[in-house]
């Protein structure tokens, strides 16, 4: 009997997840994702070609393995069927090895333009959501009113929709919504309605499954199962800086609900970090840097949303963020991507510590969005070479090395390995 393998971002997302999890999948046999939706955009690289993906697991380039989108996860249908088709341009016929949960709910058109009326709403206090529908969606299935992939093949589906279209559309009436004005990708509502209804068709092409029966079957006879985390755990939805959150359990206690997995089934966990903070959208980020330093982060590492296209933020590595996101999912092993970013930098530097009202805490307050959190800063020296060539872990620069140790140390957790570059093929693993 085996146990589930859990990869997931520490940070506030963008760790650099669909390269690791792509790395990771000749060692399993099924890839599962167990929360989000097409919110998430996770990029691999390999032989020139760069791919972004969605809703589809990031094992699907292999095609001995499995991929499962789990209950956990929002499907949005024409965004899948567009992942399926981009896919296909690739020669890569996903029908053959991706399955989907029957459990797994749907974003409506109407979950989309809820979400923009939602942010509109909030005025300067909005969330900067990706206006993918999740927050709606997950709303709906809270309140046992959303459908899911399963009723597509119920007779009464199209009614169950419309009546969930018209609350919607009610509740946008009141939130003063510009319905009329409203578009996505260019269509008024009605207009993609008919492409999103058109997309079902495609939806109906996968293997529907009960996919907690097929899980558990997987590891009762030994397969090898990774849970592919989608966003980061400071955007949880219980632990993350709320309300400028997202609306799922991004942590290790989302893979039990997200699959139908019990906890004691739960293996390694595996969190990533990049050697730097990123965070896409509103909300506190003690590390931010609003100099140079920060403008460097951003080109040099190409930090633009892989949904969204907006820039990222960026700043220093935040510990006491990352030692609460190791201590939420229990990591046993860490990640740490893109220290490439910084091989010019005279300096690298690590917030050991918060000041809040002029003391020193560790912990994340529970007024993270209102208090001024000061940054406790350790400077590091700069590695100041290329890693580019550079193939085993203990070849890294001296600097490097020691910065990857304070890590260790700082968050008592072993780095595992190291991504040195976007491409699949530059991942150190430490032994
Ligand atoms: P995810 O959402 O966690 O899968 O991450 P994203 O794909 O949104 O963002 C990570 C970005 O960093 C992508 O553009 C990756 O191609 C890139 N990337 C991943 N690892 C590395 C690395 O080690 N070095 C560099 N320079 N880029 C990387
Ligand atoms: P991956 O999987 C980075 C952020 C949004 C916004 C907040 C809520 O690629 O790491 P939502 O659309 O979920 O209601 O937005 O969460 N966000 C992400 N930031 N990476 C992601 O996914 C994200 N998914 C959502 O920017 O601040
Ligand atoms: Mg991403």
């Amino acid at each position: 009997m085996s146990k589930v393998d859990v990869l997931l971002g520490l940070q506030w997302g963008d760790e650099g997840k669909g390269k690791i999890v792509d790395v990771l999948t000749p060692g399993y046999d099924v890839i599962a994702r167990f929360q989000g939706g097409p919110n998430a955009g996770h990029t691999l690289e390999f032989n020139g070609i760069k791919h972004v993906l969605h809703i589809i697991p990031s094992g699907i380039f292999h095609e001995d393995k499995l991929n499962l989108i789990g209950n956990g996860v929002l499907i949005e249908p024409r965004i899948f069927k567009q992942e399926v088709e981009a896919l296909q341009k690739r020669d890569v016929d996903a029908t053959k090895n991706l399955y989907i949960s029957k459990k797994a709910h749907l974003i409506l058109p109407t979950h989309r333009l809820l979400d923009a009326a939602n942010e509109q709403a909030k005025g300067n206090a909005k969330i900067g959501s990706t206006l993918k529908g999740i927050g709606p969606a997950y709303t709906d299935k809270i309140a046992r009113s959303g459908l899911r992939v399963g009723d597509i093949m119920e007779f009464d589906f199209l009614e169950k929709y419309e009546l969930l279209k018209v609350q919607h559309l009610q509740t946008a009436h009141t939130l003063k919504f510009d319905i009329a004005a409203f578009t996505i990708d260019g269509y008024t509502i009605d207009e993609y309605e008919k492409k999103w209804l058109e997309s079902l068709e495609t939806l109906k092409q996968f293997r529907l499954i009960n996919s907690e029966y097929f899980i558990n079957h997987c590891l009762d006879e030994g397969k090898k199962v990774l849970a592919e985390g989608a966003q980061g755990s400071m955007l949880d939805i219980d632990f993350g800086s709320y309300p400028f959150v997202t609306s799922s359990s991004t942590i290790t206690a989302g893979v039990c609900t997200g699959l139908g997995v019990a906890p004691s089934r739960i293996g390694r966990v595996m969190g990533i970090s990049k050697a730097y903070c990123t965070r896409v959208g509103a909300g506190p980020f003690p590390t931010e840097l609003f100099d140079s330093t920060g403008t460097r982060l951003c080109e040099i590492g190409h930090e633009y949303g892989a949904t969204t296209g907006r820039p990222r933020r960026c700043g220093w590595i935040d510990i006491p963020a990352l030692r609460y996101a190791c201590m939420l999912n229990g990591v046993t092993h860490l990640f740490v991507t893109k220290p490439d970013v910084m091989n010019d930098f005279d300096e690298v530097k690590m917030c050991m510590h918060y000041n809040i009202n002029g003391e020193d805490t560790d912990e994340i307050p529970f007024e993270f969005n209102e208090v001024e959190i000061k940054p406790q800063l350790q400077s590091f020296p700069g590695w100041k070479q290329s890693l580019q060539g550079i193939s085993e872990y203990s070849k890294l620069p001296k600097n490097l090395l020691n910065y990857l140790e304070a890590m260790e140390k700082a968050t008592g957790v072993p780095v595992l390995a190291v991504s040195i570059s976007p491409d699949r093929k530059d991942v150190l693993f430490k032994q």
